[in-house]
């Protein structure tokens, strides 16, 4: 086998031949479905004629060719493993073509496969080339017509993309419908659904007063778990028209949950396919993070419609123009219907820990790569959270006003094509008059840029001095780095008066706040009239994915947790505060001292505790400690044990000195209202479960009872799994067991909640747990084939319970290569990504080191997909 090839971004050009109208026929069986394809072809104008057609085609049978008619020869065209060559075709012409594929055999969940008896497809980035012959890339768009021809006992429900045409009966209990999509679309934005599903409907008016269908098709159990998808799809519509002026273009929109999708939800146009857990909610089986994130999700895609299906991207180079701006998108809208620090909060903390971690390992890469083996494995952090990050630095930069204005320019010169990340923010540039050349390489460079700080206070001229300087780490290919133009919010806080102080820059009035524009390696900024030490409060909000060093005392980030005026610089105050006492003890624990705990931290924690206040949400953000893996990212070298430790000394710590306190916070915040998805009900119980988590981390008396009370708790899986998972993870198996055991029996029937039973005892920090892996790997509800039951148990497990994956013994890793080996098999995607802790070897101890090294090359021995393949070379590089 010849090794994989990467593409590259210099080589773009536009296709030789594209299609402008395509018209399919499915004949649906699981083990042999015929794709009958008429493809109205012609040569690209940009391209010169008489060049070859190459269109994409992966493990199809080919059953009949023709070209006008004309049935091809034998040695008039010729297929390989990656597509179709008709060395000789006209300008322009009809292709016809008939294959056969093999639905049931798809594991890799790619092109046209089958799960739960139902039929359905992923085609982003490159699975339509498993369903036909095509030029399978999204600058070739063409309008569609599909029948779907399927069994009406098996498939009575049979859908595609835009409007139903026609239907019908047919011989042999078959039956046909044609759906026809007026929006020429790219390939992967085609759908095709069916199986026995059932729908939940609802209306929608737009803003133009057009009438919208809206469905949502699951399997008959699943109708009771719709409501809240269904009501976020209609407050994401509204949003969309009142905040960016974009209306939905179609009469229908549907939404379809299947169990087994590799990612969480597609855009396809019209109809949206969403992974089960990415839409079924109900009280008794989904947390409020689950509604939340569906809330997200439903949203995230339905934005898509505009920003990635009416304007879509040029190459998948530029997948970041639809990702990073509808994640940015769905961020706001978020941000918009709950509590928008909280939002910010939450979205920080996992971009800090996740992203800034991929940035800084072998598979870091720009937000636009410039060559990548297998595309897939782009769908990252970097292009999203991070092209979320550069969106919502431009949204800043222009004010919203002239940033909208920059959208709606965008929507309507690019409207109906396939573009790049320019083109976008070309449009940002023209609407605002502003030089963004220097921003652009926010876009080419990879590495988390690092911000060093430093202030001086000058008594005698009443002038605050700041000086900031910037520098990116080296990454993978990228050794030389050029200054960014980053924007840094900030204010200056009075030190006696705890407010925010009027700022003079170069003789300029600034207000209270102000944007620095950082553009160079070093820049000093001189604020005049400043008339006492203030405490600088520096990018605030998280105004740029940057890595901030100033050297706070402990004294001045307790000043700042009561005092500044932005909520989310107050929460980092809180991190920052802990992580230095964390720092220490994690010291104490690698030199074999005894560990002592700050009192500052406790004293913070007391006030925290002790002072009313209004916003629950951000309170619960307050009071929980970093993740380990957040704390992981702020060490030089990675000492998992140490940081275990530390974290659950601080934690029993605070339980111990604040014991009453929790144990009131838990007493103040339970509630006997019915449960309901909103955002005070949901700080209510945060609030409640943070506080009870403390008291059981001493397994104190009290906080145990009330924890094997909240296990049966009725009306809400958010309550009942956070005690489950607490007991679970406590010493006390004697209330455990039975409880998992019950717990185990209620929900066998539901896959969703039977996932959060996987990952509740896997991330279970006692050294016992490898052996609980292995059983559940054996329990006949676990399956490798199923993406959600690997995340729920393999994924949790390496990236959760971080003490026991890195054990000394090389077990954990060796666990999750087996897993890799099978699953390249199976799904390479999921291969791919299930394989990303162990590619982060070089952050370990050397035995470590040695150790997850071993394990990547027995994975690189194998015969590897592109996916894994890439993964390994780059980790290994
Ligand atoms: N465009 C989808 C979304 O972000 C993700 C699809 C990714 N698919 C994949 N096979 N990697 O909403
Ligand atoms: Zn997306």
């Amino acid at each position: 086998m010849s090794e994989p090839q990467a593409t590259h971004l210099k080589d773009y050009l536009p296709p030789a031949y594209r299609v402008t109208h395509t018209e399919l026929k499915f004949d649906l069986a699981p083990s042999a479905t015929t794709v009958t394809a008429r493809l109205h072809v012609e040569r690209h104008p940009e391209r010169e004629a008489g060049l070859p057609l190459r269109f994409a085609g992966d493990k199809l049978s080919l059953v009949r060719i023709a070209v006008d008619g004309q049935t091809l020869e034998a040695d008039e065209y010729e297929v390989d493993d990656e597509g179709l060559t008709i060395p000789s075709v006209p300008e322009r012409f009809l292709l016809d073509t008939e294959v056969s594929i093999d639905p049931a055999a798809n594991t890799a969940l790619e092109g046209l496969y089958v799960s739960s008896g139902m039929f359905c497809t992923q085609c982003e980035p490159q699975g339509f080339r498993r369903i036909t012959f095509y030029p399978d890339r999204p600058d070739v768009m063409a309008t569609f017509s599909t029948t779907v021809v399927g069994d009406k006992t098996e498939a009575p429900v049979l859908l595609s993309n835009g409007n139903p045409v026609e239907s019908g009966e047919l011989p042999g209990g078959r039956h046909f419908v044609t759906w026809e999509d007026p929006h020429p679309k790219p390939s992967y934005l085609f759908a095709l659904v069916a199986g026995k599903l059932e729908k939940v409907e609802d209306r929608f008016t737009t803003m133009s007063g057009r009438d919208v269908t809206l469905q949502i098709w699951v399997e008959p159990e699943n109708l009771d778990k719709t409501d809240h998808a269904m009501a976020s799809l209609k407050r994401a519509m509204r949003w969309d028209e009142e905040t960016y002026g974009r209306e939905y273009d179609l009469d229908r929109f549907m939404i379809v949950a299947v169990n087994d999708f590799n990612m969480g939800a597609m855009e396809n146009k019209g109809l949206n396919i969403f992974n089960s857990a990415a839409v079924l909610t109900h009280p008794q089986t989904a947390t409020d993070a689950a509604f939340q994130s569906v809330e997200g999700i439903v949203a995230h895609e339905y934005f898509h419609n505009w920003s990635g299906n009416r304007v879509t991207c040029r190459d998948w180079f530029q997948l970041s123009l639809k990702e990073g701006f509808t994640v940015f998108r769905d961020q706001s809208f978020s941000a918009d219907i709950n509590s928008a620090p909280v939002k910010r909060i939450e979205d920080v903390s996992f971009f800090r820990t996740a992203q800034f971690a991929e940035d800084a390992g072998p598979t870091a890469h720009p937000v636009r790569p410039d060559h990548y083996i297998e595309i897939s494995n782009f769908y990252t952090l970097t292009i999203y959270e991070k092209g979320a990050e550069i969106v919502r630095m431009l949204r800043h930069l222009l004010g919203w006003e002239t940033f909208r204005q920059g959208s709606d320019l965008y929507f309507a010169r690019f409207d109906g094509q396939a573009v790049t990340i320019e083109d976008f923010v070309d449009c940002m540039a023209e609407v605002s008059g502003l030089d963004l050349s220097q921003f652009m390489r926010w876009y080419s460079q990879a590495g988390t840029p690092e911000i060093d700080a430093h202030g001086e206070y000058d008594y005698a001229k009443c002038e605050y001095h700041l000086r900031l300087s910037q520098r990116t780490p080296p990454t993978p290919g990228q050794a030389e780095k050029q200054p960014l133009h980053i924007p840094v919010r900030m204010g200056l806080v009075g030190t006696k008066s705890g407010n925010d102080m009027a700022l003079t820059l170069d003789g300029e009035s600034l207000g209270h706040e102000t944007v620095l524009h950082l553009r160079d390696t070093e820049q000093t900024y001189v604020f005049t009239g400043i008339d006492e030490a203030p405490t600088p409060s520096l990018l605030r909000g998280f105004s740029a994915p940057v890595y901030l060093r100033y050297p706070y005392s402990r004294e001045e980030l307790s000043f700042l947790l009561t005092h500044d005026a932005d909520d989310f610089n107050r929460w980092d105050a809180g991190q920052r505060l802990t992580m230095l006492a964390l720092d220490d003890l994690i010291a104490a624990h690698r030199n074999g001292v005894e560990k002592v705990m700050d009192s500052r931290v406790i004293d913070a924690y007391r006030r925290l505790l002790t002072t009313e206040t209004d916003d629950k949400a951000v309170l619960a953000e307050m009071l929980t400690l970093p993740s380990e893996a957040y704390i992981a990212e702020q060490q030089p070298m990675v000492d998992v044990d140490a940081i275990h430790a530390a974290r659950v000394f601080v934690k029993q710590s605070l339980a111990t000195a604040l014991r009453d306190e929790f144990l009131a916070m838990h007493e103040a915040h339970r509630s006997d209202e019915p449960y309901a998805p909103e955002p005070d009900q949901i700080a209510r119980r945060r609030v409640k479960n943070v506080a009870l988590e403390y008291l059981m981390s001493i397994e104190d008396e009290e906080g145990v009872a009330l924890a094997e009370a909240q296990v049966d708790a009725e009306d809400n899986m958010t309550d009942v799994r956070a005690a489950l998972t607490m007991l679970v993870h406590s010493s006390r198996s004697d209330i455990a067991e039975p409880a998992l055991k019950a717990f185990g029996e209620k929900w066998a029937h539901d896959p969703l909640v039977m996932n959060q039973w996987f990952t509740i005892q896997v991330t279970r920090p006692q050294e016992d747990v490898l052996e609980r892996v292995k059983y559940l790997m054996a329990h006949p509800l676990f399956s490798l084939k199923n993406p959600n039951k690997v995340r729920a148990l393999i994924g949790a497990f390496a990236a959760q319970n971080r003490v026991n994956f890195h054990r000394l013994d090389g077990e954990g890793y060796r666990l999750l290569a087996d897993v890799v080996i099978e699953l390249n098999r199976l799904n390479p995607e999921i291969a791919a990504r299930i394989i990303t802790p162990l590619t982060r070897w070089q952050r370990f101890d050397e035995q470590r080191q040695a150790l997850m090294k071993a394990e990547l090359e027995r994975i690189r021995a194998e015969e590897l997909s592109p996916n894994v393949f890439e993964m390994v070379e780059r980790a290994l590089a």
